[in-house]
């Protein structure tokens, strides 16, 4: 969603440190972007709806814009007011004193607005985040740093801010209260962003703000205050990734490139963490005794869309491994139904950015019902991270593309470690444990076989991408999969697609079948494998094309499809992993030959954080 960056310090290219910094941010989806620097003693803004490339002309071509020193620039998503120029942040007050870039939102803002105008002040915009420098203008008395703390109690809701005044032309503001801010320390500069991936190119080294913070950045200095300005420490981290990860390395989309890497970042997520001599997983961060694993009755996995999906997987892998009840609650219901917990509950939230506002709010209700959390997330430092108190990094880098692919089959690798560590300390034989930690262990080659046949993917794609309605099915562990497959295949390509148990299809869906609606069916070697091939008799007797993914070799799956993408021959409980690499291809292939905009789909942001 909305991106901020912002720069203090002695370059004397400044805007190129903000524009770089918004491209950087471009894949979390947004509509219009702005920056906003001080010129000779006042505030210079300039904004345009649509693309960074705009705002891009319009500062260096149309403008030959120069900053010194200090400015903040953002990238727009639109919530209040459509996505156009005036709407596009930075905004500032009428006398343009105080100039303030917004993510979040703020519930109150129009009691706040009605206020306001009585004083007399004058509003430009549709937007909730106008309000911000208008509050601060209205507070100002000589001093930035209360100003903004005296406007940001009055705001209900949630932001990460940053704001510059002309009166105090050397520092910026910034704060955070449920949408993330960090700030990267460099030597005699600071960059602040919302997103360590527009910090990493200048420095290592973050600060990630905690929520109520209010920092004060100079050059050379960081003073980080509550709302009451009680002085707080927040530690300096280190980002254990490089501006290389963020970058597309000669791939045509960051969503080739993260299909692609995914042999690598499963091959880190399992690192250290098999003990093949007790067939267990080791994962520390879990912070749990064996004990004190035997004690949890029941777990509960809430996420949003993909992370959904992968937990979906893993509560076949909890129930059928470690025979603990577990449930896959859509993380917005959780946080809305009254969900029954208690403290012998585990609840994990899973998410990619870790700032995804339905599982965080999912998260806070567990622990306020007393339940025992661990997160499963890749964005070190994130809010769910840090809130969920314990858990296990996916350490799967950065993920650009905002179709998720490499966070998913993380996702279910480090899943069904978990699983298998609690199955071993329930019920599970140490050789039937070594068995699957040894599948696990091959999890990345079976993916990177499956990497090898993109070119006949390519070419599955290529013959059914004019299809505009698309079915997949699956059963078992391969039933979250389907999901999942249609997901990807929806997002990116526009088309319409539906994910099914294929023992569904039958009580409804079958009725659209036709031979212009492709079936993808998931039939690859697993318990089930019987049902789903009559379920595809169903489907050719309505005459849809057949698509199928199957385990290499078998012949009566190939004898019954149009085309077939083989997976190589392994464990069912993994399969769901190298067979979603196979649908995350198809879809990519297909959304390619569409001329589709593949890492920024239309209405689509990488980190959710708006409910
Ligand atoms: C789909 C996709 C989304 C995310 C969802 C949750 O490709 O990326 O469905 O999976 O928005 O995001 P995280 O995992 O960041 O909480």
């Amino acid at each position: 969603m909305c991106g901020i960056v912002g720069y203090i310090g002695d370059r004397s290219n400044v805007l190129n440190v903000l524009m770089d910094g918004l491209r950087r941010l471009e894949y979390r989806g947004y509509d219009s972007a702005g920056v906003a620097g001080i010129v000779n003693g006042e505030i210079d803004v300039y904004k345009e709806p649509g693309k960074v490339a705009n705002l891009d002309q319009l500062v260096h071509i149309e403008n030959d814009v120069v900053f010194q020193k200090v400015g903040i620039a953002h990238t727009r998503w639109a919530t209040h007011g459509p996505p156009n120029q005036m709407n596009a942040h930075p905004h500032f007050d009428q006398d343009k004193e105080f100039c303030a870039v917004h993510n979040g939102i703020i519930e109150n803002y129009a009691t706040l607005k009605n206020q306001l105008q009585k004083k007399g002040h004058i509003f430009h915009t549709q937007t909730d985040s106008e309000v911000i420098p208008v509050l601060v203008k209205e507070f100002y008395d000589g001093d930035l740093f209360s100003a903004v703390t005296a406007a940001l109690r009055q705001i209900v809701g949630t932001y990460g801010i940053a704001l510059v005044s002309k009166h105090e032309p050397n520092k910026i503001i910034v704060a955070r209260k449920g949408s993330p801010i960090v700030i990267g320390v460099g030597t005699d500069e600071t960059v602040i962003a919302s997103d360590v991936a527009a910090v990493v190119k200048h420095t290592n080294n973050v600060i990630y703000l905690d929520d109520g913070d209010v920092a004060e950045v100079s050059v050379d200095n960081i003073e980080i205050r509550n709302l009451d300005a009680v002085p707080v420490s927040r530690k300096v981290d280190k980002v254990d990734w490089d501006i290389a990860s963020a970058e597309k390395g000669g791939f045509e989309h960051f969503m080739l490139k993260e299909i692609y890497e995914q042999p690598d970042s499963i091959k880190n997520a399992i690192r250290g963490r098999l003990n093949f001599e007790q067939g267990t997983a080791i994962l520390s961060g879990l912070n749990m005794t064996p004990g004190e694993l035997t004690e949890i009755e029941r777990v509960i996995i809430t996420a949003c869309g993909t992370s959904m999906h992968a937990g979906m997987v893993a509560e076949y892998y909890f129930e059928d491994l470690a025979h603990i009840l577990t449930d896959v609650d859509q993380a917005a219901e959780f946080r809305y139904r009254n969900p029954i917990v208690n403290n012998k509950c585990l609840v994990i939230p899973i998410s990619q950015s870790g700032e995804t506002a339905d599982t965080l709010a999912a998260l806070r209700e567990a622990h306020m019902k007393g339940a025992k959390v661990s997160g499963l997330v890749n964005a070190v430092g994130s809010t769910i991270a840090r809130e969920a108190g314990r858990g296990v990094y996916l350490h799967a880098g950065p993920e650009i593309s905002v179709a998720s692919t490499k966070a998913f089959t993380c996702q279910v690798t480090v899943l069904l470690m978990m699983a298998l560590k609690f199955a071993r300390s329930h019920r599970m034989p140490m050789p039937v444990g070594k068995t699957i930690a040894n599948e696990i262990q091959k999890i990345p080659d079976y993916v990177q076989q499956v990497i090898e046949r993109s070119g006949e993917i390519e070419k599955i794609a290529k013959k059914w991408c004019k299809c505009h309605d698309w079915f997949f099915i699956g059963r078992s562990y391969l039933y979250p999969t389907a999901l999942e497959g249609a997901l990807k295949l929806k997002e990116i390509s526009y088309l319409h697609a539906e994910g099914y148990n294929a023992a569904e299809l039958k009580h409804g869906p079958i009725a659209l079948l036709t031979e212009d609606v492709p079936v993808v069916a998931l039939a690859n070697d697993i318990d089930g494998k019987d049902k789903v091939l009559s379920n595809m008799q169903e489907c050719k007797a309505r005459k849809a094309p057949l698509i199928a993914t199957a385990t290499e070799g078998d012949q009566e799956v190939a004898d019954l499809t149009d085309d077939i993408i083989w997976i190589p021959k392994c464990h069912p409980l993994v399969s769901p992993v190298p067979t979603a690499v196979a649908l995350q291809l198809l879809s990519y292939y297909v959304a390619k030959e569409l001329g589709c905009s593949i890492d920024q789909p239309r209405n689509l942001a990488k980190s959710v954080t708006v409910e």
